[in-house]
């Protein structure tokens, strides 16, 4: 039951069914070498997202939390040859970062960042796009998080699936004390999510090798 064992057990899954390509490898390397936080989601996770665009059959995705671009490679891999990514992204070194690492991976050409917090970019995007979004991504800032929820729905359509990451954070989603701002606003985000007319929801729980957290999982009524 330890961190070690997640960590072997996701190496497993990988080498059986992820099939990493060299780009997604390429990306994580260039993130380090800039110095970049490990805070990408993990490979089986990344192929996970990569399958819901897919199953989904999403033509239009947008993403909240850039980082070095490393999920958004992922997601950008499933779109068909007309679809489109929007991703988000409040640091530009980051941004920097991950639109190498996109145009390398050969998905450049499906790929928007819009650099500045999300709260000011989110108008520009609805401004721009007035066609709804098919899959949501949220992974920047978690006290941020009832906002963009808010912002998802306005972006949707009936049958648009939203996920939220980091919804577990090694159980402290369970603190109703917690003064961390990050485990208040996903719990406020729950909170949200549970009461919202318009979504049904789960929230699995992972383990793997970055560590013990999870996603919420949403339909758009
Ligand atoms: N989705 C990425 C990881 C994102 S980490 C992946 O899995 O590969 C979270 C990112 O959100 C960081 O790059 C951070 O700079 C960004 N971020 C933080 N605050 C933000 C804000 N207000 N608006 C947009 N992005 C923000
Ligand atoms: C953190 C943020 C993330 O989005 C994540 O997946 C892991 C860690 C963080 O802020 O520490
Ligand atoms: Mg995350």
């Amino acid at each position: 039951m330890s961190e070690a064992l997640w960590g072997r057990v996701d190496e497993y899954i990988v080498d059986k069914l992820v099939q990493e390509d060299a780009s997604l490898e390429a990306a994580l390397a260039a993130n380090a070498a800039a110095g970049l936080p490990a805070m990408d989601v993990s490979a089986a996770q990344g192929k996970f997202l990569h399958l819901m665009v897919r199953i989904t059959g999403a033509r239009r995705v947008l993403e909240l939390g850039t980082l070095g671009g490393y999920s958004t490679i992922w997601m950008a891999k499933a779109l068909p040859a007309d679809g489109q990514l929007v991703t988000l992204e409040y640091d530009p070194g980051h941004a920097t970062v991950a639109r190498q690492n996109i145009d390398a991976a050969g998905v450049g050409d499906k790929v928007t960042i819009h650099v500045g917090a999300a709260v000011e970019t989110l108008p520009l995007v609805a401004a721009q796009s007035p066609e709804p979004f098919d899959f949501i991504f949220i992974d920047a800032d978690k006290p941020s998080n009832p906002i963009y929820l808010d912002w998802a729905i306005k972006l949707s359509r009936p049958g648009t699936v939203i996920i939220l990451d980091n919804v577990i954070r090694d159980g402290k989603v369970l603190d109703p004390d917690s003064t961390d701002p990050r485990i208040i606003g996903t719990r406020a985000a729950y909170d949200l999510i549970g009461a919202h007319p318009r979504l049904q929801a789960t929230a699995l729980q992972t383990v793997g090798s970055k560590g013990w957290d999870g996603f919420a999982i949403m339909l758009v009524d």
